[in-house]
C-alpha cells in the first residue's frame, strides 16, 4: 500500500501537477516573479489565438495593419479605415451598430476544437474581450456590450472552452485591461479598475477555469493603477486555478520583459526597445498575414505558406519560446478556410515529428546557420532542418563522439555518420518525394552527441 501511494505521488511530482501547490505569494513582484511557470505550458509549445469580436464584422483594416483596431482607426478622419466605412456603412452607421450583425450563427464550437485538436497545439487562448470592450462571455459588468445580451446572444467564451477541453487541449483568455471608449475608463480609471476590470476579470476566471490568463493593453497605466500585483496574488494563492494558471508579462507600463509570467513578443518585437532575455520563458504571438483579427482584404499572399509557419515555430522552439499563431474567426463564425488548411497542414508535421517539439529544451546551440535548428530531449539532439538537406549534413557545432547515431525522424533504419575533422557528417539517403515521411522540414535524431 505505501509503496502504490509513494509511486503515485512520484507520478504526480514528476507531472508537475503539485509544482505550484502550497506555495503563498505577496502582491509584489519580487515575490510573483518567484513563481514557476507550470510546466504544462513551457511542454507545450505550440498555441493557438483566436482574436474574435465585433470588429470580425467589418473585418477590415488597410493592408498590413491589426484589423481589430478599426474602432480605434475610424476615429481618424483623414486615414483609410474612416474612407471604408463612410462608403460602405456611411456616416451615421456607428462601430456599436454591427453588434447585433456579429450573430456568430455558423459557430460550431466541436468543429473548431477538432481543428485545433488536428494542428498540433496544445493550448488556445481567446480575446474574451479585446480592446473594444465588447466580451465574449455574458459579463454583467459590460451590460448590453457581450454576446449574450446582443449579436450571438450565446456564450462563446463558455461554449469553446468546454468544447475545447474535451478535446484534452488546454484553453485560456485574452483579457484587454484597457477599453478605449468606456467612459469610467475615461473619467475615472481608479473607479474603473475596482467597479469594472477587476471584478470582471475574477468573474471570468472563477466562472470557466481558465488554464491561462493573457492581458494586453496594459500600456497606458503603471501596474499599480491596474492593481496588477494583488489581482496575481489573488490568482495564485486563492483562484480555482491557483496550481495550474500560466500568465503573461503585460501587466501595467514598463512591465513587459520585466514581470509576470512568460514574456511576449509580438511579430518578433516586445516594445521597440527591449531586447527579449531567452533564458526566461517567453511566447511569441502573430497572426497567419498581419493582423490578428480576421482582414478581408489580405489575399492567399499575405498569409505565410504552412513551410514558412513551421519555421517560425521550429525556430522559436529552438530559442526556448512557445508559438502562439493567431486566426480570425468570421463574424458569422467560421474559421477561414486558408486557416484551417495551415493548422492541418502543421499539425500533419507534427504528427510525425512532434517528439523534436513537445517538452524539448533549448540545446547548447540553437542553429547552424540557415538551414539547421536544435532542439534537445532525453540525451536526444534534434537537428531540424529547415529544407532537404542533401545527401551530405554537416552539423558543425555538433562534437561527435564514438558513440554517435542518427535517424531521420518517422523512417527507419540508422543513416550512416562520418568525423571528417572533429565535424559530424550525415549520409542523408535519397528519398523521392512519395518516400520522404513528411514535408517542408526534416529531422535528424541524434544520440551520443555532445
Ligand atoms: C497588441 C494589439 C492587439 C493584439 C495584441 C496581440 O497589443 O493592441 O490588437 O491583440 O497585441 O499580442
Amino acid at each position: 500500500m505505501k509503496s502504490v501511494l509513494a509511486l503515485v505521488l512520484a507520478m504526480a511530482l514528476a507531472s508537475g501537477a503539485f509544482a505550484q501547490q502550497g506555495k503563498k505569494y505577496d502582491a509584489t513582484w519580487e515575490s510573483l516573479d518567484k513563481r514557476p511557470t507550470p510546466a504544462w505550458f513551457d511542454e507545450g509549445k505550440f498555441g493557438i489565438f483566436i482574436h474574435w469580436g465585433v470588429y470580425s464584422v467589418p473585418a477590415w483594416g488597410p493592408k498590413g495593419k491589426y484589423a481589430e483596431w478599426y474602432w480605434s482607426d475610424m476615429q481618424k478622419k483623414d486615414g483609410e479605415t474612416w474612407k471604408h466605412h463612410l462608403a460602405t456603412y456611411g456616416e451615421k452607421f456607428q462601430y456599436q451598430d454591427f453588434a447585433p450583425i456579429f450573430k456568430a450563427e455558423m459557430f460550431d464550437p466541436a468543429q473548431w476544437a477538432d481543428v485545433f485538436a488536428k494542428s498540433g497545439a496544445k493550448y488556445v487562448v481567446l480575446t474574451s474581450k479585446h480592446h473594444e470592450g465588447f466580451c465574449l462571455w455574458p459579463s454583467p459588468q459590460s451590460w448590453n456590450w457581450n454576446a449574450g445580451d446582443i449579436g450571438p446572444h450565446r456564450d462563446l467564451a463558455g461554449d469553446l472552452i468546454t468544447a475545447v477541453k474535451g478535446r484534452g487541449l488546454r484553453m485560456g483568455y485574452y483579457y484587454s485591461l484597457y477599453e478605449w471608449f468606456n467612459p469610467l475608463y475615461k473619467s475615472d480609471v481608479k473607479a474603473y479598475v475596482d467597479q469594472h476590470m477587476l471584478p470582471q476579470l475574477k468573474d471570468l476566471v472563477t466562472r470557466y477555469k481558465p488554464d491561462l490568463v493573457w492581458t494586453d493593453g496594459e500600456w497606458d497605466h503603471p501596474d499599480t493603477t491596474w492593481r496588477s500585483t494583488e489581482f496575481l496574488a489573488w490568482l495564485f494563492n486563492e483562484s480555482p486555478v491557483k496550481d495550474e494558471v500560466a500568465v503573461n508579462d503585460r501587466w501595467g507600463k514598463d512591465v513587459r520583459s520585466h514581470h509576470g509570467g512568460f514574456y511576449t513578443t509580438e511579430y518578433g518585437i516586445i516594445d521597440g526597445k527591449t531586447p527579449l532575455a531567452e533564458q526566461h520563458k517567453w511566447e511569441e504571438c502573430r497572426g497567419m498575414g498581419a493582423s490578428f483579427g480576421y482582414n478581408r482584404n489580405e489575399d492567399a499572399s499575405d498569409y505565410k505558406s504552412t513551410a514558412e509557419q513551421l519555421q517560425v515555430l521550429i525556430d522559436t522552439v529552438s530559442r526556448g519560446g512557445n508559438l502562439l499563431l493567431d486566426i480570425g474567426p468570421t463574424g458569422d463564425g467560421r474559421i477561414p478556410v486558408i486557416m484551417q488548411q495551415r493548422l492541418i497542414e502543421m499539425g500533419d508535421w507534427l504528427k510525425v515529428n512532434g517528439e523534436a517539439i513537445y517538452g524539448t529544451h533549448p540545446w547548447r546551440v540553437s542553429s547552424d546557420g540557415d538551414l539547421v535548428r536544435y532542439t534537445s530531449k532525453d540525451g536526444a539532439v534534434y537537428a531540424i532542418c529547415l529544407k532537404w538537406p542533401g545527401s551530405d549534413l554537416a552539423l558543425p557545432s555538433v562534437k561527435p563522439t564514438d558513440k554517435v547515431a542518427a535517424t531521420l525522424v518517422g523512417r527507419d533504419g540508422a543513416l550512416a555518420c562520418k568525423n571528417e575533422n572533429g565535424v559530424l557528417h550525415i549520409a542523408v539517403p535519397p528519398l523521392t518525394v512519395d518516400e520522404v515521411p513528411c514535408r517542408h522540414a526534416y529531422v535528424i535524431k541524434l544520440t551520443g552527441v555532445e
